[in-house]
């Protein structure tokens, strides 16, 4: 098996990634701004800041060079393009800073590492994998920076895709609602809200970091080379559903 490289690797869903690869057998190099996580099952961990690799091209360099060093001539079978920030911010206030780093992190530095590692991705004949998000093409108030990366995210993978062509495969994961500590957290003391939330989704429940991180293994492991330039939906059937109001009526029936 060839390494697999897992960003933002500290975070819910990166974890889930983490432990994921390294059950199937993948050596997993982890890469985030947060220290490692207790027993996180990494290979290798790199701690680094992704916005300065896309900033500063000397930073940037010595990532890479620290990643080759680290592959050593294996092969590398997946780039997994995971970590985010969500700023969060009304049209009115959302300023330069949170959108340069929104763009920086959940757009530029997935393309500048596909990018940079594509030799070594292209001689295993690997793949990227990029996790996008419901946001990419629904969304809500307040989130207009994130789903903007997370649209333009997409775009990349079906562009990257089209050009990168048999060489390298490049597919995302648009997820919905995922039960990661964050999300959970986020509904302590209201399980009624929780509850509501499940139902919005017509499976009737959120996301599992484990399901998506199956979901990523998957993928990485189809070495057909026809599943390209996919975007693959983890919603619970969300976004299909057309919110008129005989749904939202069957939804709240359904709710007791
Ligand atoms: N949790 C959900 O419900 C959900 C839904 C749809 C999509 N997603 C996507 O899944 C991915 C993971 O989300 P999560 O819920 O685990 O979020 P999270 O905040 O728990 O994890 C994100 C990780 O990225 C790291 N990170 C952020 N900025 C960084 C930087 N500059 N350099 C290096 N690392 C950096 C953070 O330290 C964190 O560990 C994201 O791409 C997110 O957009 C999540």
């Amino acid at each position: 098996m060839g390494y697999v490289i897992v960003t933002g690797a500290a975070g819910g869903i990166g974890q889930a990634l983490v432990r994921a690869f390294a059950e199937a057998g993948y050596p997993v190099i982890g890469v985030d701004l947060a220290a490692k996580p207790e027993r996180l099952p990494t290979a290798h961990y790199i701690q680094c800041d992704l916005a300065r690799t896309v900033a500063e091209p000397t930073y940037a360099e010595e990532i890479f060079s620290t990643i080759r060093t680290t592959l050593d001539g294996q092969p590398f079978d997946a780039l997994i393009n995971n970590a985010a920030v969500q700023i969060l911010g009304k049209v009115e206030g959302l300023n330069r800073d949170a959108w340069h780093r929104t763009l920086d992190v959940n757009l530029l530095a997935p393309f500048l590492w596909a990018q940079a590692l594509l030799p070594e991705l292209e001689e295993a004949k690997g793949c990227v994998l990029n996790i996008s998000s419901i946001h990419a093409r629904l969304t809500k108030p307040e989130f207009v920076a994130y789903a903007t990366s997370k649209a333009a995210l997409s775009g990349m993978t079906r562009a990257m895709a089209i050009e990168l062509g048999s060489r390298v495969r490049v597919n995302a994961i648009e997820p919905a609602a995922i039960d990661t500590p964050m999300l959970l957290a986020g509904f302590n003391g209201n399980p009624a809200g929780y509850e509501l939330l499940k139902y919005c989704h017509p499976s009737r429940c959120v996301g599992s970091t484990d399901g998506l991180a199956r979901l990523a293994v998957a993928i990485t492991q189809l070495e057909d080379g026809f599943a390209n330039g996919s975007i693959v939906r983890f919603d619970g059937g969300i976004g299909a559903q057309l919110h008129d109001p005989r749904t939202l009526y069957v939804s709240c029936e359904d709710s007791g």
